[in-house]
């Protein structure tokens, strides 16, 4: 196998639409949806079929080790975006606007989404929060748009709501629904909610036409979705509860480098097959001109 060449070819399958993801609702069909922020990870998702691709501020936490969502610039998301991108041919790829790049006015959000989509290579973006006024904006702009309600990381601790559970009070559920219901008016075309009681989102998602996409919702949610470094066991320094891990490719890391550090040190590596080779006589040339000019 050539340097380059990928073991798993990705399925032939035909890039998704918006379209596809109304169908699958229609048909009660799970919509998957992952994270992936550069070329190894979009090339895995891709491979393995999924729908949705979130170039998530996430990154901001399980790539470039800030504390939180909040420092990550719209800058550093083109960089993340644009490697998803290069990896990824059928799943919609979805640029996602960080904290500081919408909330000032309809035409900051315009400009950040169009940068997203322009540069980025995203097909659509998310934001975060109940402002319908701005998806209306961003959608009218040509922008396909996605919500994010419940547990809004951005703005989780400005809010005093913290990481934890949202609309857990009758009131609290009734003004997600209603947030959920005006940002499908304003044109979402799909709604995360993220930490939310199953029971609520059970019924927000029957109440909505567009689809929605649970994260820690429970399991009536149109789709699903988690960060990848989560569900592979590359971010460990904390664990939500609505994380299932499928691997621990933190440890299995660790391991594969201290298994070559002890190699490097055993001399065991590099082996003969790690090693070019030159032809006797050229090596012969190489070390006679070593004799006649020392
Ligand atoms: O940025 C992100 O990864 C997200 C997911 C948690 C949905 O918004």
């Amino acid at each position: 196998m050539k340097h380059g060449e990928s073991m798993i070819q990705p399925p032939q399958r035909e890039p998704i639409t918006l379209v596809d993801l109304a169908e699958k609702k229609r048909r009660f069909e799970p919509i998957v949806m992952v994270t992936a922020y550069d070329l190894p990870s979009a090339r895995a998702v891709e491979a393995a079929g999924v729908d949705l691709v979130l170039a998530g501020d996430t990154a901001a936490m399980t790539v470039l080790g800030y504390r939180s969502t909040v420092p990550v610039t719209i800058e550093e998301m083109l960089v993340l975006t644009k490697a998803a991108r290069r990896g990824l041919r059928t799943p919609l790829l979805i640029g996602d606007l960080p904290f500081g790049s919408y909330e000032r006015s309809h035409e900051q959000a315009i400009s950040s989404a169009q940068r997203l989509v322009k540069e980025g290579g995203a097909d659509v973006v998310k934001f975060e929060g109940p402002s319908a006024g701005r998806a209306v904006a961003i959608a009218a702009a040509g922008i396909p748009v996605m919500g994010h309600l419940g547990l809004t990381p951005q703005t989780a601790t400005a809010l005093g709501g913290g990481f934890k559970a949202q609309a857990r009070s009758g009131a609290a559920a009734r003004r997600l629904l209603d947030d959920a219901l005006a940002l499908e008016a304003a044109g979402c075309f799909e709604l995360v909610l993220e930490a939310v009681p199953a029971q609520v989102a059970a019924v927000v998602t029957e109440r909505l036409a567009i689809p929605t996409i649970g994260i820690g919702a429970g399991p009536e949610t149109d789709g699903q979705v988690l960060v990848l470094n989560d569900l592979l066991g590359l971010f460990e320094e904390f664990t939500p509860r609505f994380v299932k891990r499928y691997a621990e490719l933190a440890s299995d890391m660790a391991g594969a480098v201290s298994a070559f550090a002890d190699d490097v040190r055993a001399r065991r590596f590099p082996a003969e097959e790690h090693c070019y080779s030159i032809e006797r006589g050229e090596l012969e040339r190489f070390l006679t001109s070593l004799e006649a000019h020392g």
